[in-house]
């Protein structure tokens, strides 16, 4: 698992997935979103509505899927994703990702998904639904097939999704392992070796024989720096090569890596983690005056009963907000007022919700015009599903000449 992603290049994808079960709150802004944002200007990134893997929990409720699918989009839109930066789709839209999911199956031991700790933490924590579902068990491969069909590098998630992006990379290498390696494999490489002219290719052919003989690592080094560079390869002979390289042929589907999002450092209203269903969030485009309303009701530290007590700005979740939304002189000022029991909780309360108000400003203003053309949204998704199924097949097409499935 990596955390930190120094200089990668761009075509480097990135992808990830929300589930649409509701509204998205300020927790999902501050833990995932704000991140997803930045990426797309550093990567090629692809995001998208994780509509069957909502209907794993929500079976029971396709409403709320149905209702929330194109208001998450906008949800995304207002916090600055970019139809012109990054592809933005629809999971049910591409079959393609229920038959990688089924073609994965076939040789995925059942204890790998049993063993995800997500599997009975959540059967646990969501005792109100059914979940030993098959659906339930399978759902960290769907999210595998969703992963590998992109061939994507890099994964942001929470820490809680770790695990699924270990799966998957299980997944990836088991599948290479099994059906790596593709029939006219020497042809292909013989053909990239002469696009990288004579000379190259000699030189290549020398270092591979060093490090396959005497497991040289200067020799391997230069070559995947070569390799990495050199303008006649497209990425996917470029790993052909790689794989020629270390002699295990070439990797069909490409392991990921998860890029771990620090846990939003937003809390909810009652300073436990921000969740729709603990009744404690405050969404994106929720109105002023109930965000205004919601705050003076924080609870604060319980010792300050009166307004004359003074208080512990670590023992309250208002002060945690200060710590996103204020600045150092408000912080300054919330320490000191109190724990002198200078200020009042409704004074320090405030600059929180002028905080709040001022973020979501800008989130309000492009939300707008689509909320008035809902239209506009739906264009936005049929396009960035496009982009996506075309990759997609292209994986699938690979996948299947693997296994042998192009009769
Ligand atoms: N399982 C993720 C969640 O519950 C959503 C998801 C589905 C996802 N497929 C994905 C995330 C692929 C990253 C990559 O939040
Ligand atoms: Fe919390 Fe601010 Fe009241 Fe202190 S003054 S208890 S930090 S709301």
């Amino acid at each position: 698992m990596t955390t930190a992603n120094p200089l990668t290049p761009r075509q480097e994808r990135v992808l990830s997935g929300m589930r649409p079960t509701g509204a998205l709150h300020l927790g999902h802004y501050h833990g995932a979103l704000k991140n997803w944002v930045r990426l797309q200007d550093q990567h090629e990134c692809y995001y998208f509505v994780a509509d069957w893997h909502a209907l794993t929990t929500h079976y029971e409720s396709r409403e709320v899927i149905e209702k929330n699918v194109f208001e998450m989009v906008i949800d995304w839109l207002a916090a600055g994703l970019d139809p012109e930066k990054c592809t933005m789709f629809l999971q049910s839209r591409l079959p393609e990702h229920a038959e990688l999911f089924t073609l994965l199956a076939m040789g995925t031991p059942i204890g790998w998904l049993e063993r995800v700790p997500t599997y009975k933490d959540q059967q646990e924590k969501l005792k109100d639904k059914d979940l030993s579902t098959y659906g339930f068990l399978g759902y960290p491969l769907l999210q595998a097939a969703d992963i590998l069909i992109y061939r994507a590098k890099w994964v942001p998630v929470g820490e809680d999704q770790a695990s699924h992006v270990e799966l998957t990379r299980e997944a990836a290498r088991r599948f290479n392992h099994l059906y790596g390696r593709e029939p006219d494999f020497d042809d292909r490489v013989a053909a990239n070796l002469a696009a990288l002219g004579k000379d190259s290719a000699k030189r290549l052919e020398k270092s591979r024989k060093a490090f396959q003989e005497t497991g040289d690592q200067k020799a391997f080094e230069g070559a995947m720096g070569f390799l990495a560079t050199a303008p006649a390869l497209q990425p996917r002979d470029r790993e052909r090569l790689e794989g020629w390289f270390r002699g295990t042929g070439k990797a069909v589907l490409v392991e990921p890596q998860a890029l771990l999002t620090e846990a939003s450092k937003l809390p909810g209203l009652d300073g436990a983690k921000m969740s729709k269903s603990y009744g404690n969030a405050i969404a994106i485009r929720e109105d002023a005056a109930s965000i205004t309303q919601k705050v003076k009701r924080m609870p604060t530290d319980p010792a300050r009963v009166k307004r004359t007590d003074p208080g512990d700005p670590d023992k309250c979740p208002v002060w945690q907000f200060h710590q996103v939304y204020s600045d150092a002189a408000t912080k300054a000022w919330v320490q000191q007022g109190c724990r002198s029991a200078g200020i009042g909780c409704l004074d320090c309360k405030q600059p929180v919700i002028d905080g709040i108000l001022r973020e979501q400003q800008p989130m309000l203003a492009r939300a707008e015009p689509y909320i008035a053309q809902p239209k506009v949204v739906r264009d936005i998704v049929d396009a960035g599903t496009d982009r996506a199924r075309s990759t997609a097949r292209e994986t699938m097409r690979e996948v299947r000449d693997a296994m042998g499935l192009n009769y």
